[in-house]
């Protein structure tokens, strides 16, 4: 048998050899230019004292417990954020209810944005059926938030792009306004990325990123971040290692590599977002664009502030409301393409009405702002003269 560490080999019976043959490490395959991955669900214990060792912390011992890939790619989103520790979770709900249900106990009360993503909406109803008691408000709005703050909110969370209309959060005065309660605010940085704000520098205590967006960039990987001082992260990690949400070793993997090209990616997805933006607003057939670069966005001057670079690469804009006529438009595209996602490499639109149509009636939808005329879209890195033109025969259809 190939032995697996030290010691003599000894030729077993072959049904048993060929469970060990060719299986142990390669000593000499050192430095490799990209991570090796381990799918390895656990590590071979050499007896009791090494079992108490790798309990301890000592050395990789459980999967679940902890994984090369994942600890790699926490290293590399702590840098992009500015933060101390990250755990990587195996999807953006992953990470949002692992940090939400184990920071908030039941009779604790939080402040939650209205105006972002609609399963961490219904998240809440979770967070509510557990005894905590949550109050959403218009984050765009300081006295409102300021109302909603008690003597037990422990916690304040939000986006700072909200979805789909883009408004601008302001990181820094809600940060103020919820640390002088003593609560913590979490943000879901999913739209903005590390490239575009680092909100740890601005107040806020966690980031939370679906890694399935813009992290990831190709469409091809699902994964999570929570990123946080040491401190904030010993809170959470209990949880997160009961309620299982970790990341499998190849996406994490897969994030790894994708993670080196992101600020190119982000760089050239960004510059296109502020092109088109001004593309479409000049585009008579479109009534209104959403946009932070815009001039005509209510928190321009903010973004101009506290952005480091881009406005973020998600556009909306709305013309006529004729669901009809917007399949038409869909079809009429040959650039872009309708996804369920966003943030990947190639540009893709949504409809925000059709995505809600189940939950909410067409009043409820309109009182929202989710028009059927409203395209949600989200920038990628082509050139940008064929985004434009694109977009420009198809809209005809509204003509
Ligand atoms: C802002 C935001 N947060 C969280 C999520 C959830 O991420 P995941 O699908 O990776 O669970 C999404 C998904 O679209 C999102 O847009």
């Amino acid at each position: 048998m190939v032995n697996y560490e030290d010691g003599d080999d000894i030729l077993l019976n072959e049904r048993t050899e060929i469970l060990y043959r060719g299986t142990q490490a390669r000593n000499n395959a050192v430095n490799p230019e990209t991570p090796a991955i381990y799918p390895a669900t656990a590590y071979i214990i050499k007896d009791t004292e090494d079992y108490d060792f790798a309990n301890g912390g000592g050395k990789y011992f459980y999967n679940r417990t902890a994984n090369p890939n994942r600890d790699g790619l926490g290293e590399a989103i702590s840098f992009l954020e500015n933060g101390e520790e990250t755990l990587i979770c195996s999807s953006g709900m992953g990470a949002i209810s692992t940090a939400l249900l184990s920071l908030l106990k039941c009779g604790e009360h939080a402040v939650f944005s209205k105006d972002i993503y609609g399963e961490t909406i219904e998240l809440i109803d979770l967070l509510r059926s557990h005894g905590i008691e949550v109050t959403l408000a218009d984050f765009t709005d300081l006295e409102a938030v300021e109302v909603a703050l008690k003597e037990n909110t422990k916690l304040v969370y939000t986006e700072i792009i909200a979805n789909p209309l883009t408004q601008v959060v302001d990181i820094r005065k809600i940060s103020e306004l919820a640390h002088k309660r003593g609560s913590l605010v979490l943000v879901d940085s999913t739209f903005t990325t590390p490239f575009v704000i680092k909100p740890l520098k601005l107040g806020a205590d966690v980031i939370i990123h679906s890694l399935t967006k813009f992290f990831g960039g190709h469409s091809d990987v699902t994964g999570g971040s929570i990123t946080a001082s040491k401190e904030i992260i010993k809170l959470i990690k209990p949880s997160y290692l009961l309620l299982g949400a970790t990341l499998d070793a190849n996406s994490a993997w897969l994030l790894q590599r994708s993670v080196k090209t992101m600020g190119m990616r982000m760089k050239a997805q960004l510059d296109n977002a502020v092109i088109l933006a001004k593309a479409l607003s000049e585009n008579p057939n479109i009534r209104a664009v959403y946009h932070p670069s815009l001039e005509s966005h209510p928190q321009h001057a903010l973004a101009e502030d506290v952005f480091l670079y881009g406005y973020g690469t998600m556009i909306s804009f709305r013309v006529e409301d004729d669901r009809k006529k917007v399949d038409e438009f869909i079809h009429r595209l040959n650039v872009v393409k309708y996804l369920g996602t966003l943030g990947g490499i190639r540009t893709t639109l949504a409809h925000p009405a059709s995505a809600f149509r189940n939950e909410f009636t067409p009043e409820e939808l309109r009182k929202m702002g989710l028009y059927e005329g409203l395209i949600r879209i989200s920038t990628g890195a082509e050139d940008v003269r064929d985004l434009i033109e694109d977009f420009s025969q198809a809209l005809k259809v509204f003509g």
